[in-house]
C-alpha cells in the first residue's frame, strides 16, 4: 500500500489491477478474472455481456441482498423471484424446473455455496446462463470446486464488510473468452483496444490502491476462513445441544466460509437479539423482508414469485450472532466461547417461551 502511495500512481486498471486479476483468476481457478468498483456493477455488466433481450426473465433467489436484484431492473430485465430451501437459505433448485426465465442470478448466501449439480443440470438443459452472486463465498468450495468458476460468470464484492475487505470494489470471473473480452470493454464505456466504442458500457473500473489493499487481503484469505469454520464449529456443536436453536446446516459437498451465521430460533427472535445485545453480544437481523416484498421492484404488484413459504418463515424465526461489524471471521476462540456460554445461560433463563427446538418447514 505504501508502495502505491508513494508511486503517486492511483490509475485505474494499473500494474495493481492487473496482478489482482491474474492472481484471482488463480484463486478461483477461472481463465479471467476482471477487477471493477463493486459487486452490484459486476453483475450489471455481466447480465449487459449476456445479450440478452429487452425485458428477459431473469431468475433470482427470494431472500438476499437487493444489490443482488437491483442490476437486473438496471440492465432493463425482469427479476423472476424464486423461493430458498429453508436448511442451506439458498435457492430452492427444486422449483427451478418450472420457472420461465432467459437467465439465473443464484447467491452463494452468507458464504454457503448453492447445490451447483442441481443449478447446472437445470441450466444445461435449459441453455439458461448463469451468474454467480458470490459477494458473500470468497473461497467456498462445491465438491472441491471455488464458487465463482461453477457457473459461467462469478461476481465477488470487495466492500468493507466482506471477507476479503478492501473497502470498495469488485471481481468477475469467467473461462468464456468472449464473454471475458465483451466485460472488460463494457467496464470501460464499451470501448475496444482501437479505440472505438462499440457498446454503452459504463466506468466501473478498480483503481489502484483497494486493488492493492485486496491483493495484501488474499494473503491472509485462507487462514480467516480456517478461524471462521472452526469458530462456526464451536457455536454449533454448542447450540446443537441447547433446546430452542437450530446451528445452520452445510451440505456435504459444500466448504462454507460463514461470512454469516443464521440460526433458527423456536422463541421470539427479536427478543434474543434484545437480551444478547444488553449482554454486549453481536447479533442482528439482516434482510428483514422477502426481496419480492420490496416496492422497489413491483410498486404495483409483487410481480412473479416462484413460492415455497420458505423465505417468509427464515425471516420471521431466525437471527444473525455477530454483525457486520463484528464478524464471526474476526473473532478469537475465547471470544466466541464466552459468546457461547452468554447464550446458553440466555436460552436456560428463557426456556419456558420456548416450545420446542424447531425443525427446518
Ligand atoms: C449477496 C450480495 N450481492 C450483492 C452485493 C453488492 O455488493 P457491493 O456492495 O460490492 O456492490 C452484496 C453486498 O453488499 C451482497 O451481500
Amino acid at each position: 500500500v505504501a508502495r502505491v502511495m508513494r508511486s503517486g500512481s492511483l490509475l485505474k486498471s494499473g500494474a495493481e489491477v492487473r496482478l489482482l486479476e491474474a492472481e484471482w483468476a488463480d484463486f478461483i481457478g477461472s481463465r479471467f478474472a476482471l477487477a471493477v468498483d463493486s459487486c452490484s456493477h459486476a453483475i450489471h455488466i455481466a447480465l449487459l455481456s449476456l445479450q440478452l433481450r429487452p425485458g428477459s426473465r431473469v431468475g433470482v433467489p427470494s431472500l438476499g441482498f437487493v444489490g443482488t436484484v437491483h442490476p437486473i431492473v438496471q440492465a432493463g430485465y425482469e427479476p423472476v423471484f424464486i423461493d430458498v430451501d429453508a436448511r442451506t437459505f439458498n435457492i430452492d433448485h427444486n422449483l427451478l424446473e418450472n420457472a420461465e426465465i432467459d437467465a439465473l442470478v443464484i447467491v452463494h448466501l452468507h458464504g454457503l455455496p448453492c447445490d451447483m449439480d442441481a443449478v447446472m443440470d437445470f441450466a444445461r438443459k435449459k441453455g439458461v446462463p448463469v451468474i454467480e452472486d458470490a459477494c458473500q463465498a470468497h473461497g467456498a468450495t462445491w465438491r472441491g470446486k471455488k464458487v465463482g468458476s461453477l457457473g459461467d460468470i462469478g461476481c465477488f464484492s470487495l466492500n468493507e464488510v466482506k471477507n476479503l475487505p478492501a473497502g470498495q470494489g469488485g471481481l468477475i470471473t469467467t473461462s468464456d473468452e468472449r464473454l471475458h473480452s465483451r466485460l472488460r470493454s463494457l467496464c470501460g464505456y464499451g470501448t475496444t483496444a482501437r479505440g472505438h466504442y462499440v457498446d454503452i458500457g459504463m466506468s466501473y473500473g478498480l483503481s489502484e490502491l483497494p486493488a492493492c489493499i485486496a491483493r495484501v487481503q488474499l494473503e491472509l484469505l485462507e487462514e480467516r476462513i480456517l478461524r471462521s469454520q472452526r469458530n462456526a464449529q464451536l457455536m454449533s456443536d454448542c447450540f446443537e445441544r441447547l433446546k430452542g436453536l437450530l446451528p445452520p446446516f452445510v451440505p456435504l459437498e459444500a466448504k462454507h466460509v460463514w461470512h454469516k451465521y443464521r440460526i433458527w430460533y423456536a422463541g421470539s427472535p427479536d427478543s434474543i437479539v434484545r437480551l444478547l445485545n444488553s449482554r454486549g453480544i453481536p447479533a442482528e437481523f439482516w434482510a428483514r423482508y422477502a426481496l419480492p416484498d420490496h416496492p422497489a421492484y413491483h410498486p404495483n404488484g409483487r410481480g412473479t414469485f416462484y413460492e415455497n413459504g420458505n423465505t417468509r418463515k427464515v425471516v420471521a424465526g431466525t437471527f444473525f450472532l455477530w454483525t457486520e461489524k463484528y464478524p464471526l471471521i474476526a473473532q478469537d476462540s475465547d471470544t466466541v466461547s464466552w459468546v457461547c456460554e452468554q447464550i446458553e445461560e440466555i436460552v436456560l433463563l428463557n426456556s419456558e417461551e420456548i416450545d420446542a427446538t424447531p425443525t427446518h418447514p
